[in-house]
Protein backbone atom coordinates (compact mmCIF):
# COMPACT_ATOMS: atom_id res chain seq x y z
CA UNK A 1 0.00 0.00 0.00
CA UNK A 2 2.91 1.87 -0.04
CA UNK A 3 3.84 4.90 -2.95
CA UNK A 4 -0.55 4.27 -4.39
CA UNK A 5 -0.52 6.46 -7.30
CA UNK A 6 -2.68 9.86 -6.40
CA UNK A 7 -4.17 9.63 -9.64
CA UNK A 8 -4.62 7.35 -12.52
CA UNK A 9 -6.30 7.59 -16.06
CA UNK A 10 -7.29 5.01 -17.90
CA UNK A 11 -8.36 4.74 -21.71
CA UNK A 12 -11.10 2.19 -21.84
CA UNK A 13 -10.35 0.20 -24.96
CA UNK A 14 -11.73 -3.09 -26.44
CA UNK A 15 -15.29 -2.89 -26.13
CA UNK A 16 -16.22 -3.70 -29.18
CA UNK A 17 -13.44 -6.32 -29.50
CA UNK A 18 -14.81 -7.85 -26.68
CA UNK A 19 -18.33 -7.69 -28.22
CA UNK A 20 -17.06 -9.62 -31.05
CA UNK A 21 -15.47 -11.96 -29.15
CA UNK A 22 -18.80 -12.97 -27.22
CA UNK A 23 -20.50 -12.59 -30.09
CA UNK A 24 -22.75 -9.42 -29.00
CA UNK A 25 -23.12 -6.45 -30.29
CA UNK A 26 -20.64 -3.16 -29.69
CA UNK A 27 -23.24 -1.68 -27.97
CA UNK A 28 -23.23 -4.59 -25.59
CA UNK A 29 -19.80 -3.86 -25.23
CA UNK A 30 -20.11 -0.45 -24.02
CA UNK A 31 -23.01 -1.45 -21.98
CA UNK A 32 -20.96 -3.93 -20.47
CA UNK A 33 -17.55 -1.25 -20.20
CA UNK A 34 -19.36 1.41 -18.08
CA UNK A 35 -20.19 -1.43 -15.69
CA UNK A 36 -16.86 -2.11 -15.37
CA UNK A 37 -15.87 1.62 -15.16
CA UNK A 38 -17.90 2.25 -12.03
CA UNK A 39 -16.56 -1.37 -10.39
CA UNK A 40 -13.02 0.29 -11.03
CA UNK A 41 -14.08 3.40 -9.70
CA UNK A 42 -14.72 1.82 -6.32
CA UNK A 43 -11.78 -0.40 -6.35
CA UNK A 44 -9.85 2.90 -6.86
CA UNK A 45 -11.21 4.37 -4.44
CA UNK A 46 -11.21 1.42 -1.92
CA UNK A 47 -7.56 1.49 -2.73
CA UNK A 48 -7.39 5.25 -1.51
CA UNK A 49 -6.73 6.63 -5.11
CA UNK A 50 -7.78 9.78 -4.71
CA UNK A 51 -8.66 10.32 -8.57
CA UNK A 52 -9.45 8.74 -11.63
CA UNK A 53 -9.85 10.04 -14.89
CA UNK A 54 -11.33 8.13 -18.29
CA UNK A 55 -11.53 8.43 -21.38
CA UNK A 56 -15.10 7.81 -22.60
CA UNK A 57 -15.59 9.62 -25.63
CA UNK A 58 -13.54 11.51 -27.65
CA UNK A 59 -13.19 14.19 -30.59
CA UNK A 60 -12.67 12.10 -32.89
CA UNK A 61 -15.76 9.62 -31.70
CA UNK A 62 -18.06 12.06 -33.02
CA UNK A 63 -17.23 10.89 -36.22
CA UNK A 64 -18.12 6.57 -35.88
CA UNK A 65 -21.61 5.84 -37.49
CA UNK A 66 -24.21 7.49 -35.97
CA UNK A 67 -26.28 4.62 -34.92
CA UNK A 68 -23.18 3.96 -32.63
CA UNK A 69 -22.55 7.45 -31.39
CA UNK A 70 -26.15 7.67 -30.60
CA UNK A 71 -25.98 4.37 -28.47
CA UNK A 72 -23.12 5.42 -26.58
CA UNK A 73 -24.73 9.17 -25.65
CA UNK A 74 -27.75 6.87 -24.40
CA UNK A 75 -25.72 4.96 -22.28
CA UNK A 76 -24.36 7.84 -21.06
CA UNK A 77 -27.74 9.35 -20.39
CA UNK A 78 -28.97 5.78 -18.45
CA UNK A 79 -25.64 5.31 -16.70
CA UNK A 80 -24.73 9.00 -15.00
CA UNK A 81 -26.82 7.70 -12.57
CA UNK A 82 -26.06 10.60 -9.24
CA UNK A 83 -26.79 7.33 -7.14
CA UNK A 84 -23.77 5.74 -7.84
CA UNK A 85 -21.91 8.61 -6.88
CA UNK A 86 -23.67 9.47 -3.37
CA UNK A 87 -23.67 5.99 -2.49
CA UNK A 88 -19.56 6.44 -3.04
CA UNK A 89 -18.70 9.54 -1.94
CA UNK A 90 -17.43 10.13 -5.39
CA UNK A 91 -17.09 13.43 -6.33
CA UNK A 92 -18.03 13.52 -10.42
CA UNK A 93 -16.21 15.76 -12.89
CA UNK A 94 -16.13 16.55 -16.30
CA UNK A 95 -13.27 17.30 -19.09
CA UNK A 96 -14.25 17.82 -22.42
CA UNK A 97 -16.21 19.80 -25.46
CA UNK A 98 -19.45 19.09 -23.37
CA UNK A 99 -21.66 21.62 -25.46
CA UNK A 100 -21.41 19.50 -28.54
CA UNK A 101 -22.99 16.73 -26.56
CA UNK A 102 -27.07 16.11 -26.40
CA UNK A 103 -29.29 18.51 -24.42
CA UNK A 104 -30.54 15.81 -22.16
CA UNK A 105 -26.70 14.07 -21.49
CA UNK A 106 -25.98 18.06 -20.40
CA UNK A 107 -28.66 17.97 -18.05
CA UNK A 108 -28.15 14.78 -16.18
CA UNK A 109 -23.99 15.63 -16.38
CA UNK A 110 -24.69 19.41 -14.71
CA UNK A 111 -26.90 17.70 -12.34
CA UNK A 112 -24.31 14.76 -10.98
CA UNK A 113 -21.56 17.67 -11.42
CA UNK A 114 -23.69 20.22 -8.66
CA UNK A 115 -25.05 17.29 -6.60
CA UNK A 116 -22.01 15.21 -5.82
CA UNK A 117 -19.55 18.23 -5.68
CA UNK A 118 -18.70 18.06 -2.00
CA UNK A 119 -17.87 13.92 -2.16
CA UNK A 120 -14.41 13.39 -0.48
CA UNK A 121 -13.61 9.75 -1.03
CA UNK A 122 -12.62 10.19 -4.50
CA UNK A 123 -13.11 12.01 -7.75
CA UNK A 124 -13.96 10.36 -11.22
CA UNK A 125 -13.06 12.80 -13.85
CA UNK A 126 -15.03 11.34 -17.40
CA UNK A 127 -13.40 13.07 -20.65
CA UNK A 128 -16.11 13.64 -22.78
CA UNK A 129 -15.69 14.94 -26.10
CA UNK A 130 -12.63 15.82 -25.48
CA UNK A 131 -9.38 15.52 -27.13
CA UNK A 132 -5.53 17.04 -25.85
CA UNK A 133 -5.27 18.88 -29.11
CA UNK A 134 -8.31 20.88 -28.53
CA UNK A 135 -7.95 21.37 -24.97
CA UNK A 136 -4.74 23.33 -26.10
CA UNK A 137 -6.15 25.51 -28.41
CA UNK A 138 -8.70 26.28 -26.38
CA UNK A 139 -5.96 27.34 -23.35
CA UNK A 140 -3.96 28.95 -25.83
CA UNK A 141 -6.51 31.08 -26.72
CA UNK A 142 -7.76 32.09 -23.23
CA UNK A 143 -3.97 33.08 -22.70
CA UNK A 144 -3.78 34.33 -26.51
CA UNK A 145 -7.02 36.67 -25.02
CA UNK A 146 -4.96 37.78 -21.37
CA UNK A 147 -2.47 39.26 -23.09
CA UNK A 148 -3.89 41.56 -25.56
CA UNK A 149 -6.37 43.13 -22.40
CA UNK A 150 -3.13 43.36 -21.01
CA UNK A 151 -3.44 41.24 -17.95
CA UNK A 152 -1.15 38.93 -18.39
CA UNK A 153 2.42 39.44 -20.14
CA UNK A 154 4.43 37.59 -22.38
CA UNK A 155 7.25 36.69 -20.53
CA UNK A 156 5.96 36.05 -17.93
CA UNK A 157 4.07 32.66 -19.55
CA UNK A 158 4.99 29.41 -18.00
CA UNK A 159 3.70 25.79 -17.42
CA UNK A 160 1.59 27.14 -14.56
CA UNK A 161 0.03 29.57 -16.96
CA UNK A 162 -1.00 26.47 -19.58
CA UNK A 163 -1.88 24.02 -16.45
CA UNK A 164 -4.06 26.62 -15.31
CA UNK A 165 -5.92 27.29 -18.75
CA UNK A 166 -6.51 23.38 -19.48
CA UNK A 167 -9.71 21.51 -18.59
CA UNK A 168 -7.89 19.47 -15.92
CA UNK A 169 -6.48 22.40 -13.75
CA UNK A 170 -8.26 21.12 -10.66
CA UNK A 171 -6.61 18.18 -11.56
CA UNK A 172 -2.95 16.39 -10.32
CA UNK A 173 -0.58 15.13 -13.58
CA UNK A 174 -1.84 11.53 -13.85
CA UNK A 175 0.92 9.29 -12.00
CA UNK A 176 0.00 6.32 -13.89
CA UNK A 177 -2.17 6.13 -17.20
CA UNK A 178 -3.37 2.38 -18.04
CA UNK A 179 -4.68 1.67 -21.22
CA UNK A 180 -6.95 -1.83 -22.41
CA UNK A 181 -7.42 -3.34 -25.34
CA UNK A 182 -3.31 -4.44 -26.37
CA UNK A 183 -2.85 -0.78 -27.95
CA UNK A 184 0.20 1.25 -27.55
CA UNK A 185 -0.98 4.66 -28.12
CA UNK A 186 -2.19 7.58 -26.37
CA UNK A 187 -4.77 8.42 -29.19
CA UNK A 188 -5.02 12.41 -28.39
CA UNK A 189 -5.58 12.33 -24.23
CA UNK A 190 -4.07 14.41 -21.61
CA UNK A 191 -1.12 14.72 -23.72
CA UNK A 192 0.23 18.12 -21.69
CA UNK A 193 -0.49 16.39 -17.91
CA UNK A 194 1.49 12.72 -19.13
CA UNK A 195 4.66 14.69 -19.70
CA UNK A 196 6.18 12.38 -16.30
CA UNK A 197 3.48 9.75 -16.24
CA UNK A 198 4.03 6.47 -16.15
CA UNK A 199 2.61 4.41 -18.62
CA UNK A 200 0.79 0.67 -18.64
CA UNK A 201 -0.56 -1.51 -21.22
CA UNK A 202 -2.48 -4.34 -20.92
CA UNK A 203 -4.08 -6.63 -23.18
CA UNK A 204 -7.28 -7.25 -21.36
CA UNK A 205 -10.22 -5.71 -23.00
CA UNK A 206 -11.96 -3.30 -21.16
CA UNK A 207 -15.10 -5.22 -20.17
CA UNK A 208 -12.93 -7.58 -18.42
CA UNK A 209 -10.93 -5.35 -16.33
CA UNK A 210 -11.25 -5.72 -12.81
CA UNK A 211 -10.05 -5.05 -9.20
CA UNK A 212 -7.20 -7.23 -9.33
CA UNK A 213 -5.86 -5.79 -13.00
CA UNK A 214 -6.10 -2.69 -11.59
CA UNK A 215 -3.84 -3.87 -8.64
CA UNK A 216 -1.48 -5.53 -10.89
CA UNK A 217 -0.89 -1.87 -12.95
CA UNK A 218 -0.48 -0.57 -9.89
CA UNK A 219 2.26 -3.20 -8.60
CA UNK A 220 3.47 -2.57 -12.03
CA UNK A 221 3.81 1.16 -11.19
CA UNK A 222 5.38 0.52 -7.97
CA UNK A 223 8.17 -1.03 -9.57
CA UNK A 224 9.43 1.42 -11.88
CA UNK A 225 11.73 4.66 -10.48
CA UNK A 226 10.34 7.94 -11.52
CA UNK A 227 13.24 10.19 -12.16
CA UNK A 228 11.56 13.17 -13.70
CA UNK A 229 14.92 13.95 -15.64
CA UNK A 230 17.29 13.59 -12.94
CA UNK A 231 19.73 10.69 -12.49
CA UNK A 232 19.02 7.49 -10.21
CA UNK A 233 21.38 8.87 -7.93
CA UNK A 234 19.70 12.43 -7.18
CA UNK A 235 16.47 10.55 -6.85
CA UNK A 236 17.45 8.08 -4.22
CA UNK A 237 19.46 11.34 -1.92
CA UNK A 238 16.22 13.08 -2.37
CA UNK A 239 13.66 9.80 -1.55
CA UNK A 240 16.48 9.98 1.52
CA UNK A 241 15.60 14.15 2.30
CA UNK A 242 11.82 13.51 2.23
CA UNK A 243 12.54 10.63 4.33
CA UNK A 244 14.21 11.86 7.26
CA UNK A 245 11.52 15.22 7.13
CA UNK A 246 8.75 12.77 7.54
CA UNK A 247 10.30 11.74 11.11
C1 LIG B 1 -13.18 2.65 -26.97
O1 LIG B 1 -13.37 1.27 -27.18
C2 LIG B 1 -14.18 3.12 -26.01
C3 LIG B 1 -15.20 3.97 -26.29
C4 LIG B 1 -15.37 4.61 -27.60
C5 LIG B 1 -16.26 4.29 -25.30
C6 LIG B 1 -16.02 3.84 -23.89
C7 LIG B 1 -17.21 4.14 -23.07
C8 LIG B 1 -17.61 3.40 -22.01
C9 LIG B 1 -16.85 2.22 -21.56
C10 LIG B 1 -18.86 3.77 -21.25
C11 LIG B 1 -18.73 5.04 -20.50
C12 LIG B 1 -19.88 5.25 -19.61
C13 LIG B 1 -20.01 6.29 -18.75
C14 LIG B 1 -21.21 6.36 -17.90
C15 LIG B 1 -19.03 7.37 -18.62
P1 LIG B 1 -14.01 0.69 -28.54
O2 LIG B 1 -15.46 0.56 -28.31
O3 LIG B 1 -13.59 1.55 -29.67
O4 LIG B 1 -13.37 -0.73 -28.62
P2 LIG B 1 -12.69 -1.47 -29.87
O5 LIG B 1 -11.35 -0.80 -30.09
O6 LIG B 1 -12.54 -2.88 -29.39
O7 LIG B 1 -13.61 -1.35 -31.04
Amino acid sequence: MTRLPQHIAIIMDGNGRWAKLHGKKRSDGHFAGAQALFDTMVAACNLGIKYTTVYAFSTENWNRPDEEVEGLMSLLFAKLDINVFMDNDVRFCVIGNTSRLPQDVQERMNYCLEQSANNKRGTLTVALSYSSKWEIIEATKKIARRVKEGTLRVEDIDDKTIDASLNTSFLPDPDLLIRTGGELRLSNYLLWQCAYTELYFCDTFWPDFNEEELCKAIYDYQQRERRFGKTSEQVTVDAGQQDSKQE
